[in-house]
């Protein structure tokens, strides 16, 4: 594609960590055996115009695979969700340039995209609304976003790379309040242990050697999952949801070997869970 042609993209620190996870999404998608089908992942990394190897230096086979596998857990959860409420709405909190709803729509759900507005601008220019999927550019902390979903269909909120990066007490009330509104729905949500949000608090923290990754002030670890009950009453389930089984020895052989070992859960990096309310 000529340069010209190209979408230009300027986002602050937070925001762009988008682009991270989709540089990684698209890499993963473009291996023989991979382990996530997303062609609309590689078109969108293929139509911005922004320095993805200059800022976050050569793609990480590891790191990309374990985001296609944390990706396909939430694709799960929502195929499960579809099954169920065909027509129900499914609101992403925190999309960013995800291309989800290409791989799981089932041609009648509802989708709401509740972004920052400059993060809201970019996916519009690339993915414009449709009558079945919009965007609201505001803050997820704007809790107004919760009067644009018609709870009758059914509600699953999703919220993929979004909580580690707000405070803890933004975090309780943004699950309380998804609880008080939304009885019967349910949150997919990921969160990063305790050990990596304080690094990140404390001192520069490097996925590779040029990109340094902006603080996460929440952290929850694996063990002490069920404390997200006690944000609100209407939680009345949590559960960790596993990764697929995926290539090599650490996606293929370790990882399901690890979520049997309590000693260790609290050391992965990255879980994926599920809480439901009622
Ligand atoms: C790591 S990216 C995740 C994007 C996408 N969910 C994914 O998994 O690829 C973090 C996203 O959080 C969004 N974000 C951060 N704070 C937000 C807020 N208060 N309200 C809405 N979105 C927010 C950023 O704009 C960015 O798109």
């Amino acid at each position: 594609m000529a340069n010209q042609d190209k979408v230009p993209v300027r986002l602050g620190r937070v925001p762009e960590t988008l682009l991270w996870n989709l540089y990684h999404r698209a890499y993963e998608a473009r291996q023989p055996r991979t382990v996530l089908h997303d062609p609309k992942a590689i078109e969108l990394v293929d139509r911005l115009d922004f320095p993805f190897e200059e800022t976050f230096g050569p793609p990480h086979p590891l790191l990309a695979q374990g985001q296609g596998l944390r990706v396909r857990s939430f694709d799960g959860a929502v195929r499960d969700f579809l099954a169920e409420h065909p027509t129900g709405t499914v609101v992403n909190l925190a999309e960013g340039l995800e291309t989800q709803f290409w791989r799981v729509d089932n041609g009648r759900a509802h989708w709401l995209c509740v972004e920052l507005p400059e993060t809201a601008e970019l996916r519009r220019s690339l993915l414009p609304d449709t009558e079945r999927r919009r965007i609201l550019a505001r803050s997820v902390l704007d809790l107004s976003w919760r009067d644009e979903v018609d709870p009758g269909r059914g509600v699953l909120i999703t919220a993929q790379g979004l909580l580690m990066y707000l405070r803890p007490g933004e975090v309780r009330e943004l699950i309380a309040a998804c609880a008080e509104r939304f009885r019967g729905g349910s949150l997919v949500f990921d969160a990063v242990p305790r050990w990596l949000s304080a690094g990140t608090q404390r001192a520069e923290t490097r996925p590779s050697r040029s990109y340094v990754m902006p603080a996460m002030p929440w952290g929850l670890n694996a063990g002490e999952l069920q404390k997200v009950r006690t944000a609100h009453p209407a939680v009345v389930e949590v559960r960790e949801l596993h990764l697929p089984r995926g290539r090599g020895p650490y996606f293929g052989a370790l990882t399901p070997v690890l979520y049997r070992l309590p000693g260790v859960r609290n050391l992965r990096p990255t879980m994926t869970a599920i809480a439901r309310f009622a």
